[in-house]
C-alpha cells in the first residue's frame, strides 16, 4: 500500500522534495504519495500545494497513519532542528524514506528512515546514512561513507570514500570532500569548497582549499 507523506516545512527544500514525490508518482512509482505540508506560518498553500496544519498537529496525523519527511534544515541551527524533530516522537516506521526512481543507491548501502535521495543523486556501495538525511539532486556519496542523522547534501556536492560524518552536517552546492576525512556534527561547508582536511564540530569552512571561516551560528544565511 502507498504511504501518504506529509512534509515538515514547505518553502524551498520542502516544495522541491514534494515536487519530486509528485513527479515520481506521475511516472508510475506509487510507493509514496505526497499529501501536504505541516507549516507554522498560517498559510493554506505553499507553492500551490496544500498545508494540512501546523507542527502542533503532528500527533493527529501520526494517529491517522501518515508518514513524515523533515525538510527544515538550516546552517547554524541544525542541532536545534534535530531536537525539534525528536520532540515530535514520530515512530520510526512513520518516518518516510523516499528514494527517487531516477537515483542510484548501491544494494549494499543502508539508507535510514526519514531520508530522501533525489533524482540524479548517487550513493555508492557500503554506505550508511543516518535518519532524516536529505541527499539532493546530483549529489554523490562515495563508497564506505558513514553519515549521521539530519545531514544535508545540497545539489552536486560530492564526497570521496571512507568519510565519517557526524549529525546535522550541511554541505553546500558543488562542494567536494576528499576521502577518509572526519566531519564533525553541525558543521557546514560553503558552496564550491574543496575540503582537504578534517573538520571539528560546529565549524563553517569555505574556499579552495577550504579553510576555517567561523563557528556556525544562527545568523548565517545561505
Ligand atoms: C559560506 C556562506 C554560508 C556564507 O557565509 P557568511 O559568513 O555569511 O559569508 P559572507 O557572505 O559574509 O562572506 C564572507 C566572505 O567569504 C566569501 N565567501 C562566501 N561564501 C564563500 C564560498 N562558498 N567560497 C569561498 N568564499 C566565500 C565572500 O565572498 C566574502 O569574501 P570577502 O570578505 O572577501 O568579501 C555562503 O556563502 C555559502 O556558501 N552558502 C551555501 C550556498 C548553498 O550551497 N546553497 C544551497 C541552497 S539549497
Amino acid at each position: 500500500m502507498s504511504k501518504k507523506i506529509i512534509i515538515f516545512g514547505g518553502h524551498g527544500t520542502g516544495s522541491v522534495i514534494a515536487n519530486a514525490i509528485i513527479h515520481a508518482s506521475q511516472n508510475g512509482y506509487n510507493d509514496v504519495i505526497f499529501s501536504g505540508f505541516l507549516n507554522d506560518q498560517g498559510l493554506d498553500k505553499i507553492a500551490g500545494l496544500p498545508v494540512l496544519g501546523s507542527f502542533k498537529d503532528v500527533n493527529k496525523f501520526i494517529d491517522k497513519g501518515y508518514s513524515f519527511i523533515f525538510t527544515a534544515h538550516k546552517i547554524g541551527l541544525q542541532k536545534e532542528r534535530i531536537d525539534l524533530l525528536h520532540s515530535f516522537n514520530i515512530p520510526d516506521k512513520q518516518l518516510a524514506k523516499f528514494i527517487h526512481p531516477f537515483s542510484y543507491v548501491a544494494p549494499d548501502s543502508k539508507i535510514s528512515p526519514g531520508c530522501v535521495v533525489m533524482p540524479g543523486a548517487t550513493v555508492s556501495s557500503h554506505v550508511k546514512v543516518g535518519p532524516n538525511t536529505l541527499i539532493m539532486s546530483n549529489a554523490s556519496i562515495g563508497h564506505d561513507n558513514i553519515v549521521g542523522e539530519n545531514c544535508f547534501f545540497t545539489s552536486n556536492s560530492c564526497t570521496g570514500s571512507y568519510i565519517k560524518m557526524g549529525d546535522g552536517v550541511w554541505i553546500g552546492l558543488n562542494a567536494t570532500l576528499r576521502g577518509r576525512l572526519n566531519i564533525g556534527s553541525y558543521s557546514a561547508i560553503g558552496m564550491g569548497s574543496v575540503v582537504t582536511k578534517s573538520i571539528d564540530e560546529n565549524e563553517l569552512w569555505i574556499g579552495n582549499p577550504a579553510r576555517f571561516h567561523k563557528k556556525v551560528n544562527e545568523k548565517i544565511t545561505y
